[in-house]
């Protein structure tokens, strides 16, 4: 593997599609492997944006707008950081030979809607999934609920971060549920997904990686699980290593090296994963960095993002525990523009904590806007700390 030097006619050019607080770590990664780096997002000063070598505003799921920049920027490699993309047109960019799409292009398109993975993972994979059926209306929604009982959760297929989820415990709540799907997700009128609610123990991300050996032969390498809990479809707090016993832990590596091994390609993967028992069943990945997985840059020797980078270029990983750690979100608490972030010094005095704020120029309730790092001997400690960490942090009006 080379790389060349940036902003030269040798430079190995990369390419975000999406530069949130996961695209901005990846972008750092790259920029210290001396790539060149193209930030691209739907608004200005996004994250990434803020320290990437160039940085574009364009309609991601616009296909002929991605085409034409694709085009002029003239990437070796596109790394996708969200699903809102124009990924048939991605598909084309890969096929034409413009540009490598990370993992492949297919792994965006399967992945972007709900229905593609979990046909992959339950039908063609056979993997254990909850209970689920798809519905196009009220009254097939009706059934499906009668299908597979209540409580069950109803999705869009074309939705993330809890957007148009809600749950139905009676069968009065299944007209709101049904109202929420059609006004909640990426695109209105849509199919949705009935899923089984499965009460689970826990819930975990496995991080799997896909990378080239020194022989380059592709292997896959697992990270320790990251627990996690989600409040509104939105992880609120993540730590590692979550403990699991053996037997659960071998099911979601099997799991997650199936459903990797298909989506293919290289680089790094969060693998969602409910356990009850020994019981583990398949919930949904992400063919890129995971939220929840924010706690590796206090944790690993190689945060996720590097692995990413590293990955996808070709390099070698470790996927080494350097530390038990754990993450908790930082909220806007308002919605306003340009806000300011008080106590500072007052969080970053407590002992072995961290602090990433994302520079996002608008704040929103309950947009994340900064993570609270924290290692200890143990979770539970580093848990109590990322939390008061966050808390001490104090957003308010310029
Ligand atoms: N079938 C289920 N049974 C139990 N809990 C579930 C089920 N589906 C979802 N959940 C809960 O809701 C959370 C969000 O669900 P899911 O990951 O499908 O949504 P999402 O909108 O894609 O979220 P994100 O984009 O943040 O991953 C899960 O992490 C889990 O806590
Ligand atoms: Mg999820």
């Amino acid at each position: 593997m080379q790389i060349g030097t940036p902003l030269s006619p040798s430079a190995t050019k990369v390419m975000l599609l999406g530069s949130g607080e996961l695209g901005k770590e990846v972008i750092i990664a790259l920029q210290r492997l001396g790539v060149e780096v193209i930030a691209v997002d739907r608004y200005a000063n996004a994250p990434g944006h803020q320290v990437a070598h160039r940085a574009h505003v364009i309609d991601m799921t616009d296909a002929a707008a991605l085409r034409a920049l694709v085009e002029q920027e003239k990437p070796a490699l596109i790394i996708p950081e969200i699903e809102a993309i124009a990924t048939d047109e991605l598909a084309r960019i890969e096929q034409d030979g413009l540009a490598q799409v990370i993992p492949m292009a297919r792994a965006t398109q399967l992945t972007m809607n709900r229905e593609g993975i979990r046909r992959l993972a339950a039908e063609t994979l056979g993997l254990a999934t909850s209970k689920y059926a798809f519905a196009d209306s009220l009254e097939e929604c009706q059934q499906a609920v009668a299908d597979i009982g209540m409580p069950c959760i109803v999705k869009p297929v074309m939705s993330s971060s809890g957007k148009g989820q809600s749950t139905i415990k009676c069968s009065e709540d299944i007209q709101t549920s049904w109202d929420t799907s059609q006004t909640g997700g990426r695109v209105k009128n849509a199919r949705i997904i009935i899923e089984e609610m499965i009460d689970f123990d826990y819930e975990i991300t496995l991080l799997t990686v896909r990378s080239k050996n020194a022989n380059g032969d592709i292997e896959t390498s697992f990270c320790e699980p990251i627990g996690h809990i989600q409040q509104n479809g939105d992880y609120v707090e993540s730590w590692q290593p979550q403990g699991m016993s053996e037997s659960a832990l071998q099911k979601s590596q099997e799991i997650a090296a199936a459903v990797t091994d298909n989506l293919g390609g290289q680089g790094l993967f969060g693998v969602e994963l409910f356990i009850k028992d020994d019981q583990v069943f398949f919930s949904e990945v992400s063919p890129r960095p995971h939220d929840t997985g924010m706690v590796t840059m206090v944790t690993q020797m190689q945060n996720e993002f590097e692995l990413h980078a590293r990955a996808v270029l070709d390099l070698p990983v470790s996927t080494a525990l350097r530390t038990p750690g754990a993450s908790a979100v930082i909220y806007g608490n308002m919605d306003e523009q340009g806000i300011r972030f008080d106590n500072i010094e007052k969080a970053l005095a407590l002992p072995q904590t961290d602090l990433r704020l994302f520079g996002k120029p608008e704040a929103f309730t309950r947009r994340r806007m900064g993570v609270a790092l924290s290692y200890a001997d143990d979770t539970e400690s580093a848990r109590t700390q990322a939390k008061l960490c966050a808390s001490l942090v104090t957003p308010n009006k310029n």
